[in-house]
């Protein structure tokens, strides 16, 4: 806990919200008038979400939810929900923010739990995407950022609990 991972830029503060500017005016063009429902996976994305709605000016909600993985997740895709929706999203056009869909089992479990639940719309807006760990097809409508195969952190992302207030990402290149 108290070793020092060595870490090194990847995308710099100004390129992050270039591309959160970039992402909301996409979305701001295919939501505008439709009172959408953000919805953030916690914890990484609350960075991303909260800087991206600052760019959106029109009418949506913002909800969480959260999940937990126990076992070999990545092996046994065994994911649970720990904190889920307050609000009815049937019929409502819902957009998932996250901060990072690596392989792609986090995000095909949320669209799993939302397509049940009816919603008008399902859509992924993702900030960053490794598509080289990708163990389940998912299909991201807005993307920001693709990362090589490395641990990253910083602007919500973190390495056992550290560095989710960096204002930049940074690839850790050992791990203490
Ligand atoms: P998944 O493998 O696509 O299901 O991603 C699950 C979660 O693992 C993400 O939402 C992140 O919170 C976390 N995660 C995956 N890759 C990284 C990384 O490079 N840095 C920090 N967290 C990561």
């Amino acid at each position: 806990m108290s070793s020092q991972p060595k870490l090194s830029i990847l995308f710099t503060k100004d390129e992050i919200q270039a591309t959160v500017k970039k992402l909301a005016a996409e979305i701001r063009r295919d939501y505008l008038g439709k009172h959408p429902i953000l919805i953030g996976v916690l914890k990484g994305s609350f960075m991303f979400l909260a800087d991206l709605i600052r760019h959106l000016d029109f009418p949506l909600e913002v909800e969480f939810i959260r999940l937990s993985s126990y076992g070999d997740r990545e092996s046994s895709g065994k994911i649970k929900l720990v904190h889920g929706l307050q609000s009815k999203v049937k019929g409502r056009h819902v957009l998932v923010i996250e901060d990072i869909v690596d392989t792609g089992l986090t995000t095909a479990f949320v669209l799993d739990y939302l397509r049940r639940k009816k919603p008008a719309s399902l859509k992924v807006c993702a900030l960053t995407d490794k598509p080289s760990r990708r163990q389940i097809p998912v299909n991201i409508d807005y993307r920001g950022l693709t990362v090589p195969n490395k641990f990253i952190v910083g602007y919500g992302l973190d390495w056992d609990e550290r560095f989710r207030n960096l204002p930049d990402i940074y690839v850790v290149e050992n791990e203490g």
